[in-house]
């Protein structure tokens, strides 16, 4: 999506003086999703329906065709969405929208708004940016694998996805805006086709996309993929232990998925259509000039998205991401700085061990150092289907066996790794090395299923639980429990909860802000 910017979308209708035209008889627009909120623009997106604008007011009603100043016409986009540029919006107020035309008579949704930060690094005017966090959230449309049965039959999570958004809801209340949703990846099983992403993600979260900008990552079922028959290798019958592999790029060019042609719809799956996310620092990061991997601002938090399952598999590809990050991140002027990709750097999940998957090490081999030498704070990722937290960490690339506690974690008075809570709140710049080089890692894969213990019956050593299930040491916390992540991010205070279905938290931390300490670098311990 990256050409729409440029287009002539950006012209802007004063609606004074045009004939009211009443809705009720247009079709219903699908999909509706927001993309790129800024401080003064925002894109807008949809499917279907007759509607070929959309117009912002800071109120909804009362519904006067004056109260609608400004609408714009949409564009089509890739895989039939259309898109419109809401532009010339006030910084860190609610916004109203409507996707039509206004009128007297028309019925416009109370539901359909969102806000737009601050020009700056600022959280909004609540003392908060909210954040919302699903990985692996794509399970309404997962069906049996071993044997493969077909379409239509054995949907293996139905209904987990909706319990995890209904623990979010329970806990929140409605009290709380959601600024950014954050995806960690596999949002649309099996294999991320359009029909996919219809079942398990927009009719799974329609009222959350409607209101908040959504900020995915790339997933092993995002890019299609093969099923596998794994069984001959592990001594079973063939047939008895299908598995799924993920599809990867076979190209150098970090934009092979995306032909960049807004008129045409892109090979292969359709991630890149239903999102337009900011290749050029658009949104406020540095160009990546892919649509892979970015970066935006949203008042005091950088948000950063990773590719840990296209680029990442290529050397070249990898290097240019991380080529691109430290020109991203020594940018960056944000209070706070997210990172977020699918392939955890350190997990002990089911069947996902960070000891073993090639994503997995080279995510941390090469891209844990960057996180520590430039200010990042906290990273979430998924692939492992539980909640795995962090000690507040800085210098481990290795294998979880050379994982020592007092070398590459925050201690607290007994010599223990810090919590992250109460009085062992994190300080974002480290008393030790008086530099911000400290970094909480969260697996947060439990948004659509949880793994539970199942002993590996040799041969079998997928699909199953080894002894050291969950216990990887650079972990504060593991928990085999569905659920989501929240995050508020203030001027002072960065926390982070897991939300179980129950609405109930069973896991949080809070790192605290702070200025850079003067004086000399102390070497780490
Ligand atoms: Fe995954």
């Amino acid at each position: 999506m990256r050409s729409l910017q440029g287009s002539g979308m950006r012209v802007l209708t004063w609606m004074a003086g045009v004939a009211l035209v009443a809705t009720a008889a247009q079709a219903e627009p699908e999909r509706i999703l927001l993309q790129q909120v800024g401080p003064t623009s925002a894109l807008l997106k949809w499917r279907g329906g007759d509607a070929d604008q959309a117009c912002w007011a800071r109120s909804a009603a009362p519904l006067r065709k004056r109260n609608w100043p400004l609408c714009a016409p949409a564009v089509e986009t890739e895989g039939g969405h259309k898109q419109v540029l809401l532009d010339s919006l006030p910084p860190d107020k609610e916004i109203h929208y409507l996707i039509g035309e206004p009128g007297p008579q028309a019925a416009v949704d109370p539901a359909l708004h969102f806000r737009t930060p601050p020009p700056n690094n600022k959280p909004p005017r609540d003392g908060n940016t909210h954040i919302w966090i699903v990985g692996d959230s794509g399970t309404a449309t997962e069906r049996q694998l071993n044997p493969p049965l077909g379409d239509g039959v054995s949907l293996t999570h139905p209904g987990e996805a909706l319990e995890v958004k209904q623990g979010f809801l329970t806990y929140n209340q409605g009290k709380e805006p959601v600024d950014l949703f954050l995806l960690l990846g596999d949002n649309a099983y099996l294999d991320g086709t359009d029909a996919q992403w219809q079942k398990a993600f927009f009719e799974i979260y329609p009222e959350i996309i409607q209101s908040a900008q959504v900020v995915p990552t790339i997933g092993n079922h995002e890019m299609g993929g093969t099923l596998f028959d794994l069984g001959p290798f592990l001594g079973f019958p063939p047939g008895r232990l299908i598995t799924f592999l993920g599809g990867t790029s076979s190209s150098p060019d970090p934009q092979s998925w995306d032909d960049g042609d807004p008129n045409t719809v892109d090979d292969g799956p359709p991630y890149l259509d239903i999102f337009s996310l900011p290749s050029n620092g658009e949104a406020g990061g540095v160009a990546s000039g892919t649509e892979q991997y970015y970066s935006l601002d949203y008042g005091n938090v950088h948000v950063v998205s990773l590719d840990s399952q296209l680029s990442n598999r290529d050397d070249s590809q990898r290097q240019a991401m991380a080529d691109w990050l430290v020109d991203d991140l020594s940018a960056n002027d944000r209070d706070w700085t997210i990172v977020i990709f699918h392939h955890p750097p350190y997990s002990k999940g089911e069947n996902h061990d960070s000891d073993v998957e090639d994503a997995e090490i080279d995510m941390r081999e090469v891209f844990t150092p960057i996180f520590d030498e430039h200010g990042v704070d906290v990273v979430y990722s998924g692939h492992s289907h539980s909640y795995e937290r962090s000690y507040y960490l800085t210098g481990h690339t290795g294998l979880s066996t050379s994982f020592d506690l007092a070398t590459h974690a925050e201690l607290d008075a007994d010599g223990n790794g810090a919590s992250g809570q109460d009085a062992e709140t994190y300080a974002q710049i480290s008393a030790g090395s008086r530099i911000d080089d400290k970094v909480v890692y969260t697996v947060a894969g439990s948004s659509g299923k949880a793994d539970e213990l199942n002993p590996c019956v040799p041969p079998r050593t997928l699909g199953c639980t080894p002894p050291d299930w969950l216990m990887h040491p650079a972990h504060f916390v593991s928990l085999p429990e569905k659920g989501s992540v929240v995050v508020d991010a203030s001027r002072k205070e960065l926390t982070s909860r897991f939300i179980d279905v129950h609405g109930d938290v069973l896991d949080a931390f809070t790192i605290r802000r702070g200025d850079p300490v003067k004086g000399p670098r102390r070497d780490r311990d």
